[in-house]
């Protein structure tokens, strides 16, 4: 979903007094009543007919029924968790999930495909079904979602040809070989097998985009032809309904661009069709450097209730956000390049770390006064734990490890992430890549924008400053020195390519073309690719750790161990004193920190520390703080 562009909402936005107006004109005895049957997977054993459009209404078995749903993304939450965060979707009186399937996740490498551990997507669907949810699944193969490259893998990038999400050939071949691995896994789980898909949706948000006339149909037939025989549906936003919808498939809506006229567009061309508010956005994401966005429960309290009386069926988008663990959150560019804080709380229902909001609760009361909630499934609340705050005992400088890591790639120009020759051919996708090479005089350092996203360069391992999308140039101070060249490090960080919009095609990590040395390109690099994969920080550093100074400058890695004596529990990281980088614990990646804000805490979830022992690792890039300190409470920021 892409954000909303205003903070303060205006009083029309989902226009739905027009959306009456054209329904009563198209019929008028429209009933203004819910009736919603109570149907749950697990009720219901005999099956005659899936999700259908009736009329005005979606009916489920014969039923009329409401879809009200909420959005989880299971890659953005712990495994342990997600019969926890379902269960209080449950509780809070939806009946359905709905969730989409991050392409570069499942296949990180092309030809190399992971459905396992926290990605294990047929588990989170049963578990959906175990708890009395239907689900609607979006698997893409573009998901937006505010992740990196919309949920597209990096390698697709390769080609220079490449044109994402259109039917040229090198992206429906790498699509067939996805679906081949992903629909077959979930075509079991459908409704008419006895499992609680009832919905597909097809791409997501294509009207946006719109590259080509025959992507959409081609998607719908690869889907089909793989065995998915549930109701299809697309979404758009209200601007994009007629381009992005397809004939005899459902169009239902985002929220964002409704006008008075969407209504009466949607039912041009389908009728008085079921209406379903696929993205009803109650608040945003966050970005680096940005004040954080917040959300008026007035308003959203507003909406549903006009949304129920018209009947609509709806998904919040997100129910509950979760984390962009590891480097999973995207960036945006509208005007400038921000990308997405490593909190995905959104704003939504449930906090990132699947604690009850007020506005939970507000909406559950709602709730229960028009359909049936089953209150008694729900959780309790978890308490957080505050551990004692870890001093770091031990530092790896980047400098020390690098003869020790594998062998650089040698280059006379730079080579972005992409092209990189590493992880069998499918380059470099996430973290940092080290560019060094040698020069012979001081001068001015240019980066014409080849610098994505971010560049700590320093000059014979001391720092000399930043080159990012805002700074393009720097001044490298000449030397006197007994040596006649000097070693130039550019470290470059992919702070997430752009989710949305017509130019993910263009989007290249690292440094994605020349250099200027007083307007010469440099020439002749070393370049290590530092992706920190779970791996490389378990047991590709090598362990050459040294004891604590007073002092270290980055970047560097430090080590320092948190002792949990009882039963794990969840908690939130303070880097007070800390600049930037990125948290490890126990090998996990929990995303990056960094000292400009919104983000003050980062959630560390209870499974995945044990009782004894727990190793931290934090790569800091500039300075590291006295201390690693625990806290109860979350501090996203202002
Ligand atoms: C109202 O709708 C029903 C069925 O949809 C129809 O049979 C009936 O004639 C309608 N009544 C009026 C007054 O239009
Ligand atoms: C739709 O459902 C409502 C209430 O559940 C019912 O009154 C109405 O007759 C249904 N309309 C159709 C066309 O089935
Ligand atoms: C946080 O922990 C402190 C004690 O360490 C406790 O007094 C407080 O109630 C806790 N707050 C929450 C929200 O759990």
């Amino acid at each position: 979903a892409s954000m909303r562009a205003f903070l303060v909402r205006p009083e029309c936005i989902l226009c739905l007094s027009s959306a009456l107006s054209v329904m009563a004109q198209l019929a008028d005895n429209f009933s203004l009543r819910i009736n919603q049957v109570h149907l749950t997977p697990s009720h219901l054993k005999h099956r005659t007919e899936g999700l259908k459009v009736k009329g005005s209404n979606f009916t489920l078995d014969g039923f009329p029924f409401l879809i009200v749903a909420g959005t989880i993304h299971y890659f953005r939450v712990p495994r342990e968790y997600w019969r926890d965060r379902l269960l209080k979707l449950k509780a809070g009186g939806f009946n359905t999930v709905t969730t989409h399937v991050p392409w570069n996740l499942h296949e990180p490498m092309k030809g190399q495909f992971y459905f396992a551990k926290n990605l294990d997507l047929k588990v989170f669907i049963f578990t959906a079904s175990e708890v009395g949810l239907w689900v609607i699944l979006c698997p893409g193969p573009y998901v937006g979602g505010d992740l990196d490259l919309g949920g597209l893998p990096s390698w697709l990038l390769r080609d220079p040809r490449m044109k994402l999400r259109t039917t040229y050939k090198g992206f429906t071949k790498a699509v067939n070989l996805y679906f081949d691995q992903l629909i077959p896994r979930i075509a079991s789980l459908q409704y008419h097998k006895g499992g609680p898909i009832i919905a597909v949706q097809i791409e997501n948000e294509y009207g946006s985009y719109y590259k080509d006339k025959k992507y959409m149909k081609y998607i719908k037939k690869a889907l089909v032809e793989r065995k998915i025989e549930v109701l299809l549906m697309t979404a758009d936003d209200g601007q994009e309904v007629t381009k992005g919808h397809l004939k005899n498939v459902l169009a239902t809506l985002h929220m964002k661009n409704i006008y008075k006229e969407t209504y009466r567009k949607l039912f041009s061309f389908q009728g008085l069709s079921p209406v379903l508010m696929t993205v009803y956005t109650a608040s945003s994401f966050d970005t680096w450097g940005l004040i954080r966005r917040t959300l008026d429960l007035h308003m959203l309290l507003k909406d549903v209730r006009e949304m129920f009386t018209l009947r609509f069926s709806l998904n919040f988008y997100m129910f509950h956000g979760g984390t962009n663990f590891g480097f999973m959150g995207g960036a945006m560019s509208s005007k400038n390049y921000v990308s997405v804080v490593t909190s995905y709380d959104y704003g939504a229902l449930l906090t990132e770390d699947g604690d009850y909001t007020p506005e939970y609760l507000t909406f559950q009361e709602y709730f229960s006064s028009v359909l049936v909630v089953p209150t008694h499934l729900q959780p309790e609340r978890k308490p957080k734990a505050v551990y004692n705050t870890v001093i770091p005992s031990h530092y790896l400088s980047l400098w020390d490890i690098l003869p020790y890591l594998e062998e650089p790639i040698q280059s006379v120009k730079p080579i972005c992430m992409e092209e990189l020759p590493v992880n069998q051919g499918s380059g470099q996708s996430t973290g940092y890549t080290l560019y060094a090479t040698s020069i012979t005089t001081g001068g001015i350092l240019t980066s014409r924008g080849n610098v994505q996203d971010r560049a700590q360069v320093f000059l014979d391992e001391k720092y000399v400053g930043v080159l990012d999308h805002s700074t393009d140039h720097l001044t490298l101070p000449f030397k006197n020195s007994y040596r006649n060249y000097w070693t130039l490090s550019i470290l470059v960080e992919n702070q997430g390519r752009i989710a949305y919009g017509q130019n993910i095609n263009k989007e290249r990590k690292g440094l994605t073309g020349n250099i200027y040395l007083n307007n010469s390109p440099l020439r002749g690099f070393k370049i290590f690719s530092l992706e920190m994969k779970a791996n490389f920080i378990q047991r590709g550093l090598p362990n050459l750790w040294k004891p604590l100074p007073n002092q270290v400058s980055g970047p560097a890695f430090f080590l320092g161990f948190l002792r949990v004596d009882h039963t794990p529990r969840d908690t939130f990281i303070k880097l007070k004193g800390w600049k930037k980088g990125v948290i490890f614990i126990n090998g996990q990646n929990l995303g990056r920190y960094w000292e400009i804000g919104p983000q003050e805490t980062f959630y560390l979830p209870g499974p995945w520390l044990h009782p004894g022992k727990n190793e931290i690792i934090v790569f800091e890039e500039m300075k590291a703080g006295p201390d690693i300190q625990f806290t109860n409470i979350s501090h996203l920021g202002m």
